[in-house]
């Protein structure tokens, strides 16, 4: 049998809950031309679940393994946009397998307005369990910062100029 060939040039958007990862990643794959892939989507797809009921039958543990097998899966596809979940950075056996898969965006955003840019937070099971939002955020941001090839302030700034500037930094860096 043929061996499946191995995306390594695809463009990752990571940031947390709120940073504009799904806005933006559709703006860029519009801008671009390349398709577009919500990691999250793809994981309630495969599962037939949404991902509060994964959270409230599996666990954060169990959604975390189906996280990290889902990200795993995206080497077989065509160069694409690709929106990661908040915590993708949690594991830390993904932070290797980002890298791996091509650039990553760190859509940069502080905590107070990632908050306040949630619509429905009754779907980020994340947001209701014991941790205080700040101690979630504040233990990754030195994760988002170690695993970003770019980082792009995002605060106060619409989706379609966030994703200008996302575009501009590939385009320096003779990725478009
Ligand atoms: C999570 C963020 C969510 C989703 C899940 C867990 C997190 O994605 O993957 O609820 O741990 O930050 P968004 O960042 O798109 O909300």
């Amino acid at each position: 049998m043929p061996e499946r060939a191995i995306c390594t040039d695809h463009i990752l958007l990571i940031g947390f809950m709120g940073s504009g990862k799904t806005s933006v990643s559709r703006r860029l794959s519009s801008m671009t031309g390349l398709s577009l892939i919500d990691v999250d989507q793809r994981i309630e797809a495969l599962q037939h679940r949404k991902i509060p009921a994964i959270f409230a039958q599996e666990g954060e543990q169990g959604f975390r393994r189906i996280e990290t097998h889902t990200l795993e899966g995206i080497r077989y596809e065509g160069r694409s946009i690709v929106s990661c979940g908040g915590g993708i950075v949690c594991n830390p056996a993904n932070r290797p397998i980002l890298k791996a898969l091509g650039t990553v965006v760190y859509l940069q955003v502080p905590v107070e307005e990632a908050v306040g840019r949630i619509t429905h937070p009754e779907t980020r099971p994340m947001l209701s369990g014991p941790r205080p939002v700040e101690e979630i955020y504040n233990e990754r941001l030195p994760v988002y910062r170690e695993v970003a090839d770019i980082t792009i302030n995002t605060s106060g700034l619409s989706v379609q100029r966030v994703a200008t500037l996302c575009r501009r930094e590939l385009d320096k860096r003779g990725l478009l």
